[in-house]
């Protein structure tokens, strides 16, 4: 199923503007795994579950990932931390209190793949946020304070640390740059895009990047990389999703010169930058974080929004830019569903420059958020859910299921003794968080019938950082943290504060700016 059916099976709700919005059913008012069961039924998805938490040694959950090692480290189990950007840095780049604690908590979290912590700009221009990390020589010690106050705290906890990688994302976020001012976006595109330009304010050429700007830019990685290295990273995660630069040089379609149009450029980017870290004799290993699939820019409906409430999402009207040259893993013809056929040549790219992790996400947090962390509440730049975003979720789970397939086929496990020169990478889905009490049983089954190697957690490790350590542990979880996908954390940076679970960890309830925030919240749609 290399195109999507999953993005048609509902054509109502993205297309009939006037339609009824639907009522969700929470997650939380299912009580018994027979009642998600028939909820996933209803919805018509292929959504398995199994019936209860496995503990122990008998959680599929608990098993090391056979065959690929990271820097000599064999994964010691299946669930690991997506990377989560800081809003809460210096406004040089550098370290701070509030990020010491997120990663003490991604070692709370028990999970054996730390993959990419957060992600960190390759360049100070290159910030989503004033108060991203910059990944130069000056930040370098307190880049190092967060990978020991990880360990540290997961060495406390668990006894053992020889089967924990950790991984640092790296990132130039193109047109979503924001470097000097919350408020201010200051854009470099890999091309000029008919729908997203007047979102962002690309309004003149000099705004994309030239080809002799991106070599310039290649070299950052490579410097980033060495400093990623001489911490004590085991490999940094090369980012190519949800917009950012390196997303976006994917779907350069339109643009001329090296860096776009064939496939060979438009993944051109990926190759230098590994090439160029592999002949500075830099032994880091690679991990792509990569958007499979993407669509058009999604916005509330106006016929549904009103001051206080945003409507459900509908696409923008994009008739008028077809066929769509401008995305990644779009279907050229009918750009709200997938197709896969890049994304399937981009990933055996990937495993032929020994690409060893591969984190499989989709869209962006910026044109279609339901997408990418399916939520029962929009933050505030968002739109109410138009479907059961359970739809979502089940549409993540099923194209890493494909991507894995693919590879299996395409580079057959091999006998380990052998250690052949191409192998598939480790595969990391996403958008689990939306499950809340059922995404153990769930993470269960997609792990144990290899629809995935691991299971990523985003959203929910910053309200439960040990949720499925207290599933292996105990069989068992603590209803009052799982995250209810309020996207607090979301709104919260969308307005000029910090990300955090504001409404579920009381280290930020306590904080005055959770206030601020209610205010803020009070006011969307208006
Ligand atoms: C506050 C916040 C910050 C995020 N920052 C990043 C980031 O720096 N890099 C990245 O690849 N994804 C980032 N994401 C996306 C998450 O890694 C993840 O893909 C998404 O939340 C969906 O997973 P979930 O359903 O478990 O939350 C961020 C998400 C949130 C909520
Ligand atoms: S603010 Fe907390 S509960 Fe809300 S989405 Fe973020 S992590 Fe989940």
């Amino acid at each position: 199923m290399l195109k999507s059916k999953l993005a048609t099976r509902h054509p109502g709700s993205y297309n009939e503007g006037m339609a009824e919005p639907f009522q969700l059913v929470r997650i939380a008012s299912l009580k018994t795994v027979p009642a998600f069961r028939q909820h996933v039924a209803a919805l018509g998805l292929d959504l398995p579950c199994e019936d209860g938490i496995a503990t122990g040694a008998d959680s599929p959950l608990a098993q090391p990932v056979a065959g690929v090692l990271i820097n000599g480290k064999r994964i010691g189990n299946r669930w690991a931390i997506h990377p989560m950007e800081g809003w809460d840095g210096t406004t040089t780049g550098g370290v701070t209190d509030d990020m010491r604690r997120r990663w003490q908590r991604f070692g709370e979290s028990g999970a054996k793949l730390i993959c990419g912590g957060e992600a960190m700009a390759v360049r100070s221009d290159g910030r989503a946020n004033p108060n991203q990390i910059v990944i130069t020589k000056e930040n370098q010690t307190g880049i190092a304070s967060l990978r020991e106050a990880l360990v540290k705290t997961h060495q406390e906890r668990y006894g053992t640390t020889g089967d924990l990688v950790i991984g640092f994302q790296l990132t130039h976020s193109g047109r979503f740059c924001r470097p000097n001012d919350q408020r201010r976006l200051e854009p470099r595109v890999a091309f000029r895009h008919p729908l997203l330009d007047r979102r962002v304010n690309v309004t003149s050429a000099a705004q994309v990047f030239t080809d002799a700007e991106i070599e310039e830019l290649i070299q950052c990685y490579i410097h980033a990389a060495k400093i990623a290295w001489d911490v004590g990273a085991d490999f940094v995660d090369l980012k190519h999703c949800h917009g950012y630069l390196l997303h976006e040089f994917l779907g350069a379609h339109t643009r001329p010169g090296k860096f776009g149009g064939s496939f060979e450029n438009r993944t051109r980017i990926l190759r230098e930058i590994v090439a160029g870290i592999r002949a500075s004799g830099n032994k880091i290993e690679f991990g792509v974080r990569l958007s499979a699939f993407d669509s058009v820019p999604f916005q509330p409906d106006p016929a549904w929004s009103q001051p206080g409430t945003l409507g459900p999402g509908i696409p923008e009207e994009f008739s008028h830019c077809l066929p769509y040259r401008y995305g990644f893993g779009v279907n050229a013809n009918n750009p709200v569903e997938y197709d896969l056929a890049e994304t399937l040549q981009f990933v055996e790219l990937c495993a032929q420059l020994g690409v060893k992790l591969l984190n499989l996400s989709a869209g962006s947090p910026y044109y279609n958020p339901h997408l990418q962390r399916p939520a029962a509440y929009p933050p505030s730049d968002g739109y109410q859910p138009a479907h059961d975003p359970l739809i979502d979720v089940a549409r993540q789970i099923s194209v890493v299921r494909q991507v894995k397939q693919f590879l299996a086929v395409r580079f057959p496990a091999a006998d380990c003794r052998e250690q052949p020169a191409v192998r598939a990478p480790i595969i990391i889905g996403t958008a689990y968080s939306y499950l809340q009490e059922y995404l153990p049983h769930v993470a269960q089954y997609v792990v144990r019938y290899g629809w995935t190697d691991l299971v990523g957690l985003g959203r929910v490790v910053l309200s439960y950082p040990a949720m499925l350590a207290d599933a292996v542990a105990h069989g068992t979880l603590a209803p009052k943290q799982i995250c209810r996908t309020f996207s607090d954390c979301t709104t919260a940076p969308r307005n000029g504060l910090a990300s955090g679970c504001y409404p579920l960890d009381k280290y930020y309830s306590a904080k005055p700016e959770f206030q601020r925030l209610k205010a803020v919240k009070r006011n969307v749609g208006s």
